[in-house]
């Protein structure tokens, strides 16, 4: 089919409110988070509802049109990004922003897929719930694409990541057919468990359009406190005498390394530093539990405990709710720094927990003795095993270098996580990013499992082409 008669025939199925031909409107939709990644687009097509998504599906299917589904597009693997063809529709789900129903008996909340993950914890709030999933884009992403990458963020050590808060989900398959698996139900053995083959498909099985999501009780107490060590065995070993004094209550466990800090300081003078002193590693800490818990005290004790035997070198408990937003803006501000600070070689491996540290310094030893030109930007949620070990590069490194460069580096590192048991997506996706790695890495039985339900569901490769595998 003609790209104009494509478009037209579109636009009658959405309405033109709900297509966007303009190259200069399309550009934020064709262009990833980090910049990496750059497409092109016959249009981008915006559905209000299920039915229209469905319509959408069905007229790409008819035509061979690749689809490629958008949501917030704060992706860090690029698999939201159209190729350079011209020839993919993007799908974004930024107008299906409806809360379908909130059910406080069963604690579930059903939405729309394009609802931004900060408004489903608002209205969890209001129905006097948590919606726990947390991460730094919350403002940004939709809660599609965080069941399409099985988003993990701060808070997985206590609750999970994105397919663990979720009981169903309603899918447009790529023919255009709907699976309604809209159900609110903790126990559902009939059969095959769909729900957890869609979660974490990153758009290449059919579109998320509704969901079910698992509320929690609200945690109104809560105490945050950083930490500085002098190595990540320290850091580590702090995890677990505080799990085994607070239990479930350590919601987060987010570890940086020095450079962390050191990018934002160097860009500006009064970037906040939670401790007056250097530190090799830092951690930031985040108990929740009941009112009468008195945590923070707590806290303090078993932190004063901790450095007194010369596990950590130095900690500091957030006075007011102030000083513990400062606290998390430092985390958070992570990734822009790092964007603004350099050219970022970006990992997101996991390991088990016990096996991290000696993971860091076999590592550090490789990337420091074959990439002197690199400065080791490591953090990430140590509580879940998963490290963002990235390398910066200058931002005025020529493109040809970069890439050199980045082959070489994910190889040495990807390697050392593999042979230590460990994965090179944790939860950000595969995307279009570490789609090689993941065929140097996975076994052909793996791959060819995974191959097979591709070619089940999708026989016609219009899902997200380019994508995953
Ligand atoms: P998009 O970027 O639009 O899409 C991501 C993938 O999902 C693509 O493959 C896309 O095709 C697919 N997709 C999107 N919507 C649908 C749908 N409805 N149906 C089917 N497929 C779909 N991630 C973490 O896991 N943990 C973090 O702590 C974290 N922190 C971040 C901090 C910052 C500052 C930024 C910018 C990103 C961070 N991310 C993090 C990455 C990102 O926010 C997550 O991957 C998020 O889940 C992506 O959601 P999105 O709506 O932006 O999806
Ligand atoms: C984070 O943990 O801050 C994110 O996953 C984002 C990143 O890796 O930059
Ligand atoms: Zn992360």
């Amino acid at each position: 089919m003609h790209a104009r008669d494509l478009i037209g025939g579109l636009s009658h199925l959405v309405g033109e409110a709900g297509v966007i031909r303009d190259p200069d409107e399309q550009a934020s939709y064709l262009r990833d988070w980090l910049g990496r990644y750059e497409g092109r687009t016959p249009v981008v097509v915006r559905p209000r509802t299920t039915t229209e998504v469905s319509a959408v599906m069905r007229l790409c299917h008819q035509t061979g049109t690749p689809v490629v589904p958008q949501g917030g597009n704060t992706g860090m693997s690029g698999g939201a990004t159209p190729d350079a063809s011209g020839a993919q529709v993007v799908l974004s789900l930024s107008r299906m922003t409806r809360i379908r129903e909130v059910d406080t008996i069963n604690n579930t909340l059903t939405v729309d897929a394009g609802v931004l993950l900060a408004d489903v914890q608002r209205a969890a709030h209001e129905a006097a719930r948590h919606f726990p999933l947390s991460l730094g884009a919350q403002g940004q992403c939709t809660i599609g694409g965080n069941l399409a990458t099985n988003a993990g963020g701060t808070a997985v050590l206590r609750y999970g990541n994105a397919r663990e808060l979720t009981l169903g989900l309603e899918v447009v398959l790529p023919d255009g057919r709907v699976w309604d698996g809209l159900r609110g139900l903790r126990k559902d053995n009939a059969g095959y468990d769909l729900k957890s083959l869609f979660i974490g498909s990153e758009g290449t099985l059919g579109v998320i359009t509704g969901a079910v999501l698992k509320l929690s009780p609200l945690a109104p107490a809560c105490a945050v406190a950083w930490v500085g060590a002098s190595t990540p065995a320290s850091i580590v070993a702090l995890l677990t005498s505080l799990q085994a004094t607070f239990g479930q209550s350590v919601t987060a466990f987010e570890m940086m390394s020095a450079s962390c800090l050191d990018i934002d300081a160097a860009q500006r003078d009064d970037a906040p530093m939670p401790l007056r002193d250097a530190h090799a590693y830092h951690a930031l800490i985040e108990l929740a539990g009941t009112p009468d818990d008195d945590l923070a005290d707590r806290l303090r004790q078993a932190l004063a405990l901790a450095t007194q035997s010369g596990t950590i070198d130095d900690a500091q408990v957030a006075d007011d709710a102030a000083r513990a937003a400062m606290m998390w803006r430092v985390r958070e501000g992570i990734s822009q720094a790092q964007v603004r600070g350099g050219k970022a070689i970006k990992h997101d491996i996991a390991l088990p927990i016990s096996r991290l540290a000696a993971f860091i310094d076999e590592a550090d030893a490789a990337v420091a003795a074959r990439f002197p030109q690199a400065s080791v930007i490591n953090f990430g949620h140590v509580g879940d095993g998963n490290l963002h070990y990235n390398a910066l590069l200058p931002l005025d490194i020529p493109d040809d270098d970069f890439a050199r460069l980045t082959t070489s580096l994910n190889l040495c590192v990807h390697d050392i996580v593999v042979q230590r048991g460990g994965t090179i997506s944790a939860e950000h996706g595969v995307g279009q990013l570490r789609r090689d790695a993941l065929r140097r890495y996975k076994s052909p039985v793996e791959m060819d499992l995974m191959l097979m339900i591709k070619r089940a569901l999708d026989p016609n490769q219009l899902m997200n082409p380019g994508k995953l595998l």
